[in-house]
């Protein structure tokens, strides 16, 4: 029975966070530390000509500058790719220079105050060809990429009748630049005892991160470890392993001493991911009644010379909309830029800005509620697979989420709507990611004071995996939350796979949903087999758990009693849970509506979200708290998705020359309105053992488009756009 699972439980780390207790990447005090600075390029293509390190090597403090002068040695081959989309990453192994801040050098001193000193001694000269950082220019030469992580690049279904249609949409969009900016920036504190590596790194993913470390330096698995307890933000951008994750070990076997390597914030810009520019062309063809005949999505977005990832933003027009026939494409575009990636809800948050915005351009030209447009082609089976929904609950998101925003009131006509003089908008919008399970493992054990540690490899990234993965072993082993710990973060934990996806939850919370039934069976076995127990003889299925102790009939026999008079040390258990065969049977999704309320300045254009609700179907939600948070926090970075964020490239240059947090502005507080969050229970026996769907991206899908949307009906402006600052509506 769930005692603990789905309920408002504060965050277990919640103390450790505030009191500053809880140690980040940077922050695991090393003996005899020593402190490495990037010295990044300041051409986007070309070669290094001419390096002069020796007053760098000369200043006070200095212990070693790493460069292509002398290329640090190293096992691996930094050009081989993992699976699926680690990246070439550059380690000073080559004086080619693919992209702006790509790593050029690395100073190593005593304090990080020398280092940046001799940093800046450092003189490169270089060779430079023009830089190609034009993606408008460069569209072109556009190209179809062979796959996009395992899935067709195009895809195309059914045949439109070929009947006039009563409205048609064929407009672009346009998404920006935008970077991750999480808190914490990219750190690494790496170590070596003999061939035996350690490293404290900032990642969304210790194996990952392990077995790339371990490639690049031609070492084993087996001598690297990689320890994460906290995460202060990840977005995507820590789920690949950069440069200076490499280049941080590298130093410190070149120093024979600690090493640790933070980016500044300008180089949260540099020499790791961001999401590319997308450009994308929706044309839509439906009946006067609003049904469907044609989608058409076409994404073009930027990536390297050297890599290749691709905006997948045409992925969830394959499957959120009925229509006769849907066609779906993405072609990429080479620029001398770093190698952009995954980025929050990647494909579904830039993807559905333009589908959704489409649909809404749709209705208007229908005379159609947006809302009645969206049910009237509602996907009652996925269109791209045939399959059935595991569960869906996307109707009752758009009938609760409208009801609470007030939807009904709202007067469709563009300008109508105004408190004095400022102009009010409502707009809405679908939301949609999938409902992923990869394979994970735990492992339990049971302690003679009744206490259960359970343990297994994983991340947290801020959002609660600590609490919900406590409250699932609690629940399974009948204990109060208080009586289990989880821990997390380490390489030497059973594995687990990258926090991304949104799909920690779901995964690790079956393995240790997994373990912790394994335990509490391998309990119930020896009660039942002990002649001292007041359970024995009985049939182990009749032994349920319950406050810390096995039991059956009216009798009890306690955790600690047994582990006593078995005298034994512990009670072990390791399980693992992945894909069942449900997973090829269904298409599995979490659902959602968003509602957003805009106040527009008349004269000056300036946008302010005033109000939201947003209504999700996300299967099991382990904690309402946590989850609620989570969702919040979605919406936010789609409210800066929208209105602010951008990161803009200098053509001629291709550098990136908005580089801090004063020039890329995400939302603060006075951006952000009460954020109205409603789950839609949902039972899915289908997704995995623990009905969890996980909800780390649903809350920007949607979002942006939610707002423009809602601009539209405020001033009869359709951005198409993003961000939309007040220079596009005046
Ligand atoms: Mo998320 S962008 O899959 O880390």
């Amino acid at each position: 029975m769930d005692k603990s699972v789905g309920k408002p439980l504060d965050r277990v780390d919640g103390r450790l966070k505030v009191t500053g207790a809880a140690k980040y990447a940077a922050e695991f005090p090393q003996e005899q530390l020593a402190h490495a600075v990037l010295v990044t390029s300041t051409i986007a293509n070309g070669t290094i000509s001419r390096m002069d390190t020796a007053a760098a090597e000369k200043a006070p403090g200095v212990l070693a500058v790493l460069s292509p002068e002398k290329p640090p040695k190293l096992g691996g081959d930094p050009t081989q790719k993992q699976s699926p989309v680690d990246r070439v990453v550059h380690v000073l192994q080559t004086k080619r220079v693919d992209y702006q801040h790509q790593p050029v050098a690395v100073v190593v001193a005593d304090t990080l105050e020398r280092a940046t000193h001799a940093a800046a001694l450092v003189k490169v000269q270089y060779k430079a060809s023009k830089p190609k950082a034009n993606f408008k220019a460069e569209k072109a030469q556009a190209y179809k990429p062979t796959a996009i992580l395992g899935r067709p690049a195009d895809h195309a279904q059914g045949k439109a009748s070929d009947e006039k249609p009563g409205a048609e949409v064929d407009a672009t969009y346009v998404t920006p630049y935008e970077h991750h900016n999480p808190m914490e920036p990219h750190a690494t504190t790496a170590f070596w005892e003999g061939d035996l590596l350690t490293v404290y790194d900032a990642t969304q993913g210790v194996f990952g991160t392990r077995s790339r470390l371990a490639a690049l330096l031609g070492i084993p698995v087996e001598n690297v470890r990689v320890i994460t307890k906290f995460v202060g933000g990840g977005f995507g951008g820590k789920g690949s392993v950069w440069a200076h994750t490499a280049l941080a070990a590298m130093a410190a076997k070149a120093v024979s001493r600690p090493v640790k390597l933070v980016l500044r914030r300008d180089q949260m810009f540099g020499p790791v991911g961001y999401r590319p520019e997308t450009e994308q062309h929706v044309q839509l063809r439906a009946r006067k009644d609003g049904k469907l005949l044609l989608i058409r999505h076409e994404t073009t977005s930027s990536t390297s010379t050297f890599d290749e990832f691709a905006e997948p933003s045409s992925m969830q027009t394959r499957m959120l909309y009925a229509s006769e026939q849907i066609i779906t494409s993405h072609r990429l575009v080479r620029l001398t830029m770093g190698t952009p990636t995954f980025t929050r809800a990647p494909g579904e948050s830039t993807g559905t800005f333009a589908l959704e915005s489409a649909m809404d351009e749709l209705a208007y030209k229908l005379n159609l509620d947006p809302v009645a447009l969206r049910l009237q082609n509602h996907a009652d089976q996925d269109p791209e697979s045939g399959r059935p929904w595991s569960s869906k609950s996307l109707k009752e998101c758009y009938r609760v989420g409208a009801e609470k925003f007030g939807w009904a009131k709202r007067n469709p006509t563009p300008g109508s709507m105004k408190d004095g003089r400022t102009l009010i908008g409502w707009g809405m919008a679908s939301a949609t990611y999938p409902a992923r399970q990869m394979k994970a493992s735990a492992k339990a054990s049971l302690l003679p004071d009744g206490t259960v540690q359970v343990d297994s490899g994983s991340q947290d990234l801020g959002t609660g995996t600590y609490t919900v993965m406590t409250q699932i072993a609690a629940d399974a082993l009948g204990l109060a939350p208080e009586k289990v710990r989880f821990d997390l973060g380490d390489t030497q934990m059973p594995e687990t796979p990258v926090s991304g996806g949104s799909w920690t939850a779901s995964s690790v919370g079956s393995a240790v949903k997994a373990v912790s039934l394994a335990l509490r069976d391998k309990a119930i076995a020896l009660a039942v087999g002990d002649a001292a127990s007041p359970l024995h003889g009985l049939d182990a299925k009749q032994v349920q758990v319950d406050g810390g102790a096995l039991v059956a009939g009216g009798k009890r026999d306690s955790y600690t009693a047994l582990l006593k008079r078995q005298k034994l040390p512990s009670l072990e258990a390791q399980a693992s849970s992945g894909p069942g065969p449900e997973s090829g049977k269904y298409s599995m999704h979490s659902f959602g509506a968003q509602f957003a309320e805009v106040r527009v300045d008349p004269d000056l254009g300036e946008i302010r979200v005033s109000r939201w609700t947003g209504a999700f179907g996300g299967g099991r939600i382990l904690n309402e708290k946590t989850a609620r948070s989570q969702m919040m926090g979605g919406i936010i970075m789609g409210i800066g998705m929208a209105l602010m964020e951008e990161s803009v490239v200098d053509t001629r240059t291709g550098r990136f020359i908005t580089h801090d947090l004063a020039d890329y502005h995400v939302p603060v507080n006075p951006d952000v309105p009460d954020i109205d969050i409603a789950f839609i229970p949902e039972d899915d026996p289908y997704v995995n053992p623990i009905g969890v769907k996980g909800i780390g991206e649903i809350g920007i899908t949607g979002a942006a488009a939610a707002i423009a949307n809602a601009v539209y009906h405020a001033t009869g402006k359709r951005i198409r756009s993003l961000p939309l600052t007040l220079d596009k509506l005046l």
